[in-house]
């Protein structure tokens, strides 16, 4: 790992002093090598950040947040920066085109508990990038690191980035540059889809991307993009140097990959794959806490997305999930987790 513990270096011209507080929960928090859940619209709320910190992930992102959302005290924009006590460390990730409104939005952020606040410069939805905001800003990277500057002034807490290498268009990748110019506004950590603009979520994420970024500054990078089994996690830390990797769309189906990648980096174990009854637990599990956190119908249909990965491979998957997809209520979906135990063989509840 290069230099994650250190604090951000001084180089000439560097704008403005790194902000103190939070620094050495900072300096702790990277003092191993990360498992990050990445951030997810719509999918990495404080019930599931919940479940992938028990299951073992370092550091947790929220989902996006629209800083004019929250500015004009929209209820979505406020619930989904909103921290329990044992949500730590999380980081609150912000969007939008306006450094002074990203400023103002950093600033609630970190009243709200922020273990950092993340700055998204990578989301590639054309209605947002087009406006400016998240990948938008990659159009000019000089334009990127003033208004990381700005934000980074404006809070008493650590500011990050989230970006990709570069739109994909330009005659070469501006990510190493933009990497220097960001360590010298002041940012304490940069996460990298080693992807383009363009690629979407398409091809394969590139991580030497990643390597180059490390190797150019001190501050930690957390390489993203493929994640998928705690070998990849393994092999990336090895191939990059950096300080973390962070974990996206694996996570969804298979929250169990943060376990499975801290025994091989910490032990070299392997760990055996999630037996019927963890997997039948979890869906309990989850679906019990989504109605918790969101009542019937939607607690219920939020948590399918996760279902049909925590039930993969099990005998009679396909049937089961069919029938769990057919039913609104938890009671019912209970249920028919409680016959499938029964028919698995599995010890329920
Ligand atoms: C459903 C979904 C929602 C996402 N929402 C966000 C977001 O709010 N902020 C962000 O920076 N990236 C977002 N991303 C991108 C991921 O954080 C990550 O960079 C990308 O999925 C690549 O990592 P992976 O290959 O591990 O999935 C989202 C991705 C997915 C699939």
């Amino acid at each position: 790992m290069l230099g994650g513990a250190e604090p951000a270096r001084a180089r000439p011209g560097a704008i403005g002093p790194v902000p103190a507080t939070g620094d050495e929960g900072f300096r702790r928090l990277f003092a191993r090598p990360l498992v990050v859940l990445a951030p997810m619209e719509d999918v990495t709320d404080a019930v599931f950040r919940a479940l992938c910190r028990r299951l073992g992930a370092d550091l947790c992102f929220t989902e996006f947040v629209n800083v004019e959302g929250l500015l004009r005290g929209c209820r979505r924009a406020r619930r989904k920066m909103t921290l329990g006590p044992e949500d730590q460390p999380t980081a609150i990730q912000i969007y939008g085109a306006d450094a002074g409104r990203l400023c103002e939005a950093a600033e609630a952020a970190a009243q709200a508990g922020a273990a950092f606040v993340d700055i998204n410069c990578g989301c590639s939805v054309a209605k947002i990038a087009r406006r400016g905001a998240g990948s938008g800003w990659l159009r000019d990277p000089r334009a990127l690191a003033a208004m990381a500057a700005l934000v980074v002034r404006a809070v008493s807490v650590p500011v990050t980035v989230k970006t990709r290498v570069g739109m994909g268009t330009e005659p070469e990748m501006p990510i190493v540059d933009l990497a220097r110019r960001l360590e010298d506004a002041g940012v304490r950590a940069l996460s990298l889809h080693c992807r383009t603009v363009q690629a979407g979520l398409s091809g394969r994420a590139d991580w030497s991307w990643a390597a180059r970024a490390q190797a150019a500054v001190r501050m930690p990078v957390i390489v993203n993009g493929d994640i998928r089994s705690a070998e990849d996690a393994r092999r990336a830390l090895a191939e990059t140097g950096c300080a973390g990797v962070m974990v996206g769309r694996r996570a969804i189906e298979h929250p169990w990959i943060f376990r499975e990648a801290r025994a091989l980096l910490e032990r070299g174990e392997i760990v055996p794959a999630p037996s019927v009854a963890e997997r039948l637990a979890l869906c309990r599990e989850h679906l019990a806490a989504n109605h918790a956190a969101r009542g019937e119908p939607w607690g219920v249909r939020v948590t399918r997305r996760h279902l049909a990965g925590y039930l993969r491979g099990l005998p009679g998957a396909a049937r089961l999930r069919q029938r769990l997809f057919a039913c609104d209520a938890l009671d019912g979906c209970l249920a028919i987790l409680a016959e499938a135990s029964l028919r698995l063989g599995s010890p329920g509840p």
